[in-house]
Formats: C-alpha cells, sequence, structure tokens
C-alpha cells in the first residue's frame, strides 16, 4: 500500500486524519514541529489503529529536514499538507509569522515534492476564502466568488490556493486538491484524539465543552442581532472524522488518476447551516449539562452566516457528512471530560 506524507499530522484534523487512512491501510509518515500540539497524540493515534505511524519531528520549512524524510521514507506516493498556523487572532497580530510559516512550509513541501518524484497533493484549505457570500451563493459552492481575506491568516490560504495552481500550469505532473473546510467539530469516538486548543480557545465548540466541565465563566455568544431566524451567525459544523474520510476519498482519488482537473476544488460542509445559539442549545440537551451563557456584542470580523453546498464532494469524491449533530456534540463533550480526567 502506499505511504502518505501527513504534515501537521499530530494536528487536530491531521490527527483523525492519519486514523482514517490507517485504517484504510496506507502507511503514513507524519511531519510536524509540535509547535501548536505535542507527541501525546501519537499514542493516541496508535491506541485507536493498533500501530504507531512513522513521525519525524521536522518543520515544513526546513528544506533539507524535508529532504531528509523523502530520501528515508521512498515509498511516499502522496501528501496532506495540514501544517500552518491557523489563530485568525493572533495572524492580524504577527502577520510575518504567518506569512512565512504557512506560505514557506508549502513552498518547500512542494519544492520537495518535485525534487523526491512525488506528484499528488491535498492542501487544508478554508470556506474562509468565501468570505461573507453574497445571498445568491448561498449555500456556497465552489464556484462562489473568493473575496478579499478578511485576516492574515484567511489570506495565506488564498495565496497558497494560487501558488498551487501555478505550479501545477508550470509543472504539468503535478495533482492537487484543495478542500474547503467549513467549522470542524468533534473528536474521534474512541476520545483517544480531539482538539486540544491552546489558552482561551477563540473556536464556537472547544468554549462550549471548557464552559460546560466548568474551566470558563460563561459563553459569550457573539451578537444576536444578526440577519438570522435567532439572530446568532450560521456556520456549517462538521464532525472532524467525517471531514478526516473526505481526504482518504481525495488520496485515492489522485492515486488512481480519476481527477479530472489538475487541480481539484472541494467544498466539505454538510449542507445545513446551524445557528450558535442553535448548537449552544442541543449541546445542553444531548449532554444534559447546563451552559452559562451571555449574549454580548458581535464579534468583529465574524461572518453572518455561511454554509456549503457539498454536492460536488457528495458526488465526484462519493463521501458524505452524515453524523448527527447530536453524536457529533457528545463526542465533542467525552472527549473534554477524558482530558481533564
Ligand atoms: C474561524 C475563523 C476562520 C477559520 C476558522 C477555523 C474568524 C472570523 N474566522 O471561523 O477563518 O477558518 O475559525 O476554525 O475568526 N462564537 C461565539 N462565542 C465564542 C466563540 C465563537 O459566539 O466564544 C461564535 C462566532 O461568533 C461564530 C461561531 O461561534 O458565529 C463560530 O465561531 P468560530 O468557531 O470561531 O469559527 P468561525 O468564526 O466560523
Amino acid at each position: 500500500m502506499a505511504r502518505i506524507l501527513v504534515t501537521g499530522g499530530t494536528g487536530y484534523i491531521g490527527s483523525h486524519t492519519t486514523v482514517e487512512l490507517m485504517q484504510q491501510g496506507y502507511d503514513v509518515v507524519i511531519i510536524d514541529n509540535l509547535s501548536n500540539s505535542t507527541s501525546a497524540v501519537l499514542d493516541g493515534i496508535a491506541a485507536i489503529v493498533g500501530t504507531r505511524p512513522a513521525f519525524e519531528q521536522v518543520d515544513c520549512n526546513d528544506p533539507q529536514a524535508v529532504a531528509d524524510v523523502f530520501t528515508k521514507y521512498t515509498d511516499i506516493q502522496g501528501v496532506i499538507h495540514f501544517a500552518a498556523s491557523k489563530a485568525v487572532n493572533e495572524s492580524v497580530e504577527q502577520p510575518l509569522k504567518y506569512y512565512r510559516n504557512n506560505l514557506m512550509s508549502l513552498i518547500t513541501v512542494l519544492e520537495q515534492m518535485k525534487a523526491h518524484n512525488v506528484h499528488n497533493i491535498v492542501f487544508s484549505s478554508s470556506c474562509t476564502v468565501y468570505g461573507q457570500p453574497a445571498e445568491e451563493h448561498l449555500p456556497v459552492d465552489e464556484t462562489a466568488p473568493i473575496q478579499v481575506a478578511l485576516s492574515p491568516y484567511g489570506n495565506t490560504k488564498q495565496i497558497n490556493e494560487e501558488i498551487i495552481r501555478d505550479e501545477a500550469h508550470a509543472n504539468t505532473q503535478l495533482h492537487a486538491t484543495i478542500l474547503r473546510y467549513f467549522n470542524p467539530i468533534g473528536a474521534h469516538p474512541s476520545a483517544m484524539i480531539g482538539e486540544l486548543p491552546n489558552g482561551v480557545p477563540q473556536n464556537l465548540l472547544p468554549f462550549v465543552t471548557q464552559t460546560a466541565i466548568g474551566l470558563r465563566k460563561e459563553l459569550k455568544v457573539f451578537g444576536d442581532d444578526y440577519n438570522t431566524p435567532d439572530g446568532s451567525c450560521i456556520r456549517d459544523y462538521i464532525y472532524v472524522v467525517d471531514l478526516a474520510k473526505a481526504h482518504v476519498k481525495a488520496v485515492e482519488r489522485m492515486l488512481n488518476r480519476q481527477a479530472t482537473e489538475q487541480v481539484e476544488v472541494f467544498n466539505l460542509g454538510t449542507g445545513r447551516g446551524l445557528s450558535v445559539l442553535e448548537i449552544l442549545k442541543t449541546f445542553m440537551q444531548v449532554t444534559g449539562v447546563n451552559v452559562p451563557y451571555q449574549i454580548v456584542g458581535r464579534r468583529e470580523g465574524d461572518i453572518e452566516q455561511v454554509w456549503a453546498k457539498p454536492d460536488k464532494a457528495n458526488n465526484v469524491l462519493g463521501w458524505k457528512a452524515d453524523t448527527p449533530i447530536e453524536d457529533v456534540l457528545l463526542s465533542a463533550w467525552r472527549w473534554e471530560q477524558k482530558i481533564r480526567s
């Protein structure tokens, strides 16, 4: 079976994807600089799969170290590139860090892939590239216009997509799949791996679970005066395990030479938008735990509503995100309980 190089494989989405790849029989080598994760994640993966993935502590910005990985693992047939900095706020405060980390790591990986005759890459992008889509583009499909990025983080996703397109144009052997994620949430059903936010969580679900367990006093709901049915923002929350499975499908499609375009783009979402208040209420219902909350003002830069039209991924990749939201929220809660126990 083929080996897949997973950059950022000890991170949240990377670790779940590694599990799915290994369970489908792929060999994996993870590279990660552990800047926002720990090697204990490898134990979690091993506990689920029964085997430990190969791991190299390597920074994707280090060309020699990345070259050494390709030299050591001669059976690599594709790369899934997750490694990136992802905190929106931090990217506003430290733009150069974000441009250096996120752009240079992709460039380095593409250079080393070419030097070592590896021609398949899956890239982690985000629905952030669509900004707030106009009403006629909701739900969002892959043809919706890309809008000016609201943060350096978002801009790195857009620029990286362009880097991939330009390189594919120049290097006709390269095949790329760009996956635009909506809002990944939840944890593996085993509770062996999950999201491990650094410090105070900025994302909704980790804040909800940390409040439920008593680490935070109350959730602040950012705005109830939006033009949505209950006034709170709407997102397409996708189960991280469903998301991970889409990566396996994308890899298979490239390795089997089924792609019809050199660069293919897929929106990965459920097709259903849920509001902040709906998430909160469903969480309380399924867990039976009260989550104190307060409605506060809008968060700067927030998008009112966005959800995916995932038809292309459903039909072309043969993939669907179909885990019920109740199960997804319970998985997040079990994970929170596990890491605090
Ligand atoms: C954010 C980023 C997006 C990034 C994604 C990665 C912004 C503007 N966007 O998306 O670029 O790709 O994370 O996961 O930062 N909320 C609260 N209270 C909280 C936290 C969140 O009410 O304490 C609300 C937000 O206002 C939003 C929703 O929950 O309506 C989801 O927020 P979040 O999890 O931060 O995701 P996004 O803002 O969609």
